[in-house]
């Protein structure tokens, strides 16, 4: 599966990427990534926050150094996390080097909320894994009131134009977020990507819609409905794999590739790597409707929820 999306920068996106959300600081995650690339995979997908950057970077690195894949070749993504926005140009230069790469071909910030800042301390390398909590509610996190997801799109607009992200973009935005991002007068850089939950039980066809015609290429995470998911046993999707003799997991894929967006699926295991990238179809007219429609049989379902206090909806 070799198919790339162009972005609105001109750059060309792998529309099968790995997704490494889960995968953490083992061997098994560097072998993954390396497995992955040896598969064919050309796009992989971490965040800062995963802690797996190093581990992504190693397996990157091993698949370049044996010769399998050029840098070029590749395209790499990965975010900054709420309690680094007012110090992107830091927290990207640190994610580099855990990547041990010169460059990111896509930096996305990766929810529009801005926590308190975190300083860097580079000699503990987990530094960026803190999420404060509000000391009065421990399950709310700590916003930083001070400072917009304005103010931090408007800093990465220089990470582009300095050549550390080849593309810039965003994630977990709403229409509403968007909209308030285009307002600002110097807002000038469209991001390239908005990366959301999207799967058969939460389709987004309204945000991915907006998206189009706005020029951003939606992103899927959690195209299987992230761990234990209930998509896997759907009765509706199991049919129809038995029928194809797939896996549900190849039939959402599938379907993702089917609609026109990247898409995410992640795994840690080869096997399944290896699966969702190769053993794709194109569905028949009624399969692809049935799943389509899957949304209004079982209910609207999101797996992956903010807890950032003021946001109440993604809207
Ligand atoms: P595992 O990592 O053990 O393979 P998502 O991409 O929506 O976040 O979903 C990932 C979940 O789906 C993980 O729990 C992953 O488990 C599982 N998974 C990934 N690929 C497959 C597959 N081909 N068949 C069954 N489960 C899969």
């Amino acid at each position: 599966n070799s198919q790339y999306i162009t972005l609105n920068d001109g750059n060309k996106i792998p529309q099968v990427g790995l997704g490494t959300w889960q995968n953490k600081n083992s061997e098994a995650t560097i072998d993954c990534v390396y497995q992955a690339i040896k598969i064919g995979y050309r796009h992989i997908d971490t965040a800062a926050i995963y802690g797996n950057e190093e581990e992504v970077g190693a397996g990157i690195k091993k698949a370049i150094d044996e010769g399998i894949v050029k840098r070029e070749d590749l395209f790499v993504t990965t975010k900054l996390w709420g309690t680094q926005q007012r110090l992107s140009q830091q927290a990207i230069k640190q994610s580099l080097e855990r990547l041990q790469l010169d460059y990111v071909d896509l930096y996305l910030m990766h929810w529009p909320v801005a926590l308190k800042t975190r300083s860097i301390d580079p000699s503990d390398p987990k530094n960026y894994l803190c999420i404060p909590m509000n000391p009065e509610n421990k399950s709310v996190r700590d916003i930083d009131v001070n400072w917009t997801f304005v103010d931090t799109y408007l800093a990465m607009q220089h990470l582009k134009k300095e050549g550390l992200a080849k593309s810039i973009g965003v994630s977990n935005f709403s229409i509403n977020n968007l909209k308030e991002l285009f307002k600002h007068p110097l807002f000038k850089i469209k991001p390239a990507c908005n990366q959301v939950e999207i799967h058969p039980l939460l389709p987004q066809d309204e945000l991915i819609a907006f998206c189009k015609e706005e020029g951003i290429v939606c992103e899927a995470y959690s195209p299987l409905g992230s761990t234990s998911s209930p998509i896997l046993t759907n009765e509706t999707l199991v049919s129809i794999a038995e029928r194809l003799n797939i896996d549900v997991a190849q039939v959402c894929v599938s379907w993702a590739v089917q609609r026109g967006y990247v898409v995410l699926p992640k795994s840690s295991q080869v096997a399944r790597i290896e699966k969702n990238y190769k053993n794709l179809v194109k569905l028949s007219d009624e399969d692809f409707a049935t799943v389509n429609g899957l949304k209004e049989k079982y209910g609207e379902k999101r797996f992956v929820s903010p807890d950032f206090s003021p946001f109440k909806t993604f809207e």
